[in-house]
């Protein structure tokens, strides 16, 4: 691989130890990628912060760098954590106090603590053509999609080690041709009306289509696009998905395979894999993390209904400053209920409005999941007695 005088430098501890090995471990995968070169990178968004996932190992990795002079060279964030900064999910003490450990040490490194899945409506937010190195499915497949930056899916050391370096493998999503559309979706007849019809779209584009899409359809809204975009990277292995009216790069569709989606498709996919509504005991609302626009939709909805009748569950950034201000709302700041102790609150059923908690919650909790946009689950919540 080509390197820079500076990288080498970097590469050779001239900028102290823990330089040396966050720039040997990108240089040592993107050699094994193939990559001929690293770009220099603007925004860093680190993901697999909860202790629940990386154990103690993890966390006296990210001490050891931090310890070492590690520090981020371009604007950081991080993800949710495994609990919410109110201790409504309930805390084991040790398991807490390395989750404490762990956010001392990427203060200290200079990422700022947002502790959300929307880094760029939170101050993390890239523009056209940058060079980003971020590892969260949702987020890396929004910058794509939507902001028109360049991130690959990446795993949340390697986001680190890009932080402390400044760099990243010129490979996948970095490279022009790589991100041309290969697949050309239609729908017949119909468009999603809502953003769960559009989460269950994304679904099954993640399931049946593997190269880039361009999908010849346009979107009601912004908040359509985010759930339609989480939804395939959860459910397969996108990072870019060209959107009518929310990609900026313009991108002809030359030889493209075609593949068309008709509405009957859709309701027989929602039919096999999730439950109805009637019988839940929450609705869970926010992944990828709540925006200012759905939580009015909620606020106005328990205002309407004097508070909800069985608990809807809301996650949002860390840096969020709303308090609940309704009986049976719940926000979550800062966590992702995927990876906290739900089943510590013992819900048998949720519903829900995302795609991708409705992919996660049965795995990792074995909690059944229905899935509704959200005016739905709200007016449930509202009255769980009456059909939605
Ligand atoms: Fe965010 Fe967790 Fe969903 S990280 S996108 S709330 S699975």
């Amino acid at each position: 691989m080509h390197l820079t005088r500076e990288e080498e430098r970097m590469l050779d501890g001239e900028y102290g130890e823990a330089v040396r090995k966050a720039m040997e471990l990108i240089v040592s995968i993107g050699e094994a990628l193939g990559a001929e070169r690293l770009v220099p990178i603007t925004s860093a968004h680190v993901s697999g912060i909860s202790v629940s996932n990386i154990g103690a190992e993890g966390v006296e990795l990210i001490e050891w760098f931090a310890r070492h002079g590690g520090r981020a060279r371009v604007r950081a964030t991080v993800n949710p954590m495994g609990f919410d900064l109110d201790g409504v999910i309930p805390r084991d003490p040790r398991e807490w106090s390395l989750q404490e450990r762990l956010l001392r040490a990427l203060s200290v490194m200079g990422f700022h603590l947002t502790l959300t899945c929307a880094p760029y409506e939170h101050g993390n937010r890239p523009g056209l053509g940058e060079h980003i190195a971020w590892a969260e499915s949702s987020a890396v497949i929004y910058a794509n999609s939507v902001l028109g930056a360049r991130s690959n899916r990446e795993g949340g050391i390697v986001a680190l080690a890009a932080a402390i370096t400044g760099r990243i493998y010129e490979w996948g999503m970095h490279l022009d041709e790589e991100r041309n559309p290969r697949v050309r979706v239609t729908l017949r007849g119909w468009r999603p009306r809502d953003e769960a019809e559009a989460g269950l779209l994304g679904a099954l584009l993640g399931l049946r289509v593997r190269e880039v899409p361009l999908l010849e359809a346009r979107l009601p809204g912004l908040e359509e696009a985010r759930s339609l975009l989480a939804a395939a990277a959860a459910w397969g292995s996108h990072a870019l998905i060209h959107l009518e009216g929310h990609t900026p790069e313009r991108r002809a569709c030359v030889k493209c395979e075609k593949v068309e989606v008709d509405r009957a498709e859709l309701t027989a996919f929602h039919e096999e894999h999730f439950d109805d509504i009637e019988g839940s005991d929450a609705v869970f609302i926010g992944c990828p993390h709540v925006t200012i626009d759905v939580m009015r939709l909620v606020e106005a909805y328990a205002e309407k209904c004097g508070g909800f009748r069985i608990p809807v569950l809301v996650a949002a950034p860390g840096v969020c400053k709303l308090r609940p201000s309704a009986q049976n709302l719940v926000i979550l700041r800062g966590t992702c209920p995927v990876v906290a102790r739900l089943e510590s609150l013992g819900f048998d059923k949720i519903a829900t409005n995302s795609l991708k908690a409705a992919f996660y919650l049965p795995r990792r909790h074995g909690i059944r999941v229905a899935v509704a946009d959200a005016k739905t689950l709200l007016r449930y919540a509202c009255n769980p007695r009456s059909r939605a």
